[in-house]
């Protein structure tokens, strides 16, 4: 990533000051939503949508038990309460379509086929480390429930089975999105369950689950974080069970040359990324018990890590 470049030091030095950041970020903002109608994607409308639907499922979405680490409620992705606030869980869906876009730009593919694509990419990343088979699959780091769903309809099909497919997340408001989504996509084999919990102290039983799923959520998280979610998927993990983490690919030649301006802006987005990118990450899942370790391109700006407990 470009830093130290004439531009970004000027970039990091406007948006140093308070009006102006806000100013920057709203046209950048405008300019994604702008972008993603343009490509199909009902931005404004289904945020309205996914509100009113909601609502009404975001207390039972909480558990009052589960405390909240201070790094998470940094500001994430120019919304300033992070991922804690109905913006951003009324958003993420629309943003994780766009960012399936943008990762195939010159070919006109639906919002819908870019997803199927990136998420049928991941999947058949994690297959050759598969050997048990998966009864029980938790996706951490689930937000609204996109890899989720799509972690659930693939394993449904490979073990042609009902496979048990649970997610946890630290924010009510995207569980009660993930929910709400659910309730109206109304799938003949649901989503068994929805925890609210931090992924480094999830409550859940040891060696319950056949495979671990953390999709971009690494790089949302200080090194510190990260390694104590590793060493609870591993305890979560039956011996043998798999962990798949997707992110940002550090070595992508598309993400070592991002422009200086765009590079400045995204580090300014994501509080962590710095961290995420000089995490050596097979040590880190070494030093969690994995091993097996396979690292694969699902496209050309992102990983899959694949290890075994
Ligand atoms: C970019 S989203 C991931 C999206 C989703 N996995 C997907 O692939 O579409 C990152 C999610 O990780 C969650 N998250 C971040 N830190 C977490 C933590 N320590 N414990 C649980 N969830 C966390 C955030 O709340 C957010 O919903």
């Amino acid at each position: 990533m470009a830093s130290g470049h004439p531009v970004g030091w000027l970039i990091e030095r406007l948006l140093a000051l308070e009006p102006l950041r806000q100013l920057l970020f709203w046209q950048a903002r405008r300019l994604i939503i702008r972008t993603a109608e343009r490509r199909g994607i009902d931005w404004r409308a289904r945020r309205e949508h996914l509100r009113a639907q909601a609502t009404p499922l975001l207390q039972s979405s909480g558990d009052p038990a589960t405390s909240t680490p201070s790094y998470y409620r940094a500001r994430f992705h120019a919304y300033q309460l992070g991922n804690l606030c109905w913006q951003a869980a009324c958003e993420a869906e629309q943003a994780t379509d766009a960012m399936a876009l943008r990762i195939w730009p010159a070919e006109l593919l639906s919002p819908s086929q870019a997803q199927q694509r990136l998420r049928a990419a991941i999947m058949a990343a994690i297959v050759p480390s598969l050997s048990l088979p998966v009864r029980r699959a938790l996706d951490l780091g689930c937000s609204v429930g996109v890899s989720t769903r799509s972690l659930k309809d693939w394993l449904d099909e490979r073990e042609a089975a009902d496979v048990r497919v649970e997610g946890l997340d630290l924010s009510p408001e995207m569980l009660a999105v993930a929910r709400a989504r659910e309730a109206e996509a109304a799938p003949a084999r649901p989503i068994a369950a929805w925890h609210h919990a931090a992924a480094e102290a999830s409550g859940l039983a040891t060696a319950s689950y056949e495979l671990i799923t953390l999709e971009f959520v690494c790089h949302e998280l200080p090194s510190s974080a990260t390694a104590a979610v590793l060493s609870e998927a591993h305890r979560l993990l039956r011996p043998g069970g798999v962990l798949a983490m997707v992110d940002q690919d550090p070595e992508s030649e598309l993400i070592r040359r991002l422009p200086a301006p765009i590079a400045t802006l995204l580090k300014s987005t994501e509080p962590y990324l710095e961290q995420y990118f000089s995490l050596d990450m097979a040590a880190a899942l070494q030093a969690a018990g994995f091993h097996s370790l396979r690292r694969e391109a699902c496209d050309p700006r992102h990983r899959v890590l694949v290890a075994v407990a």
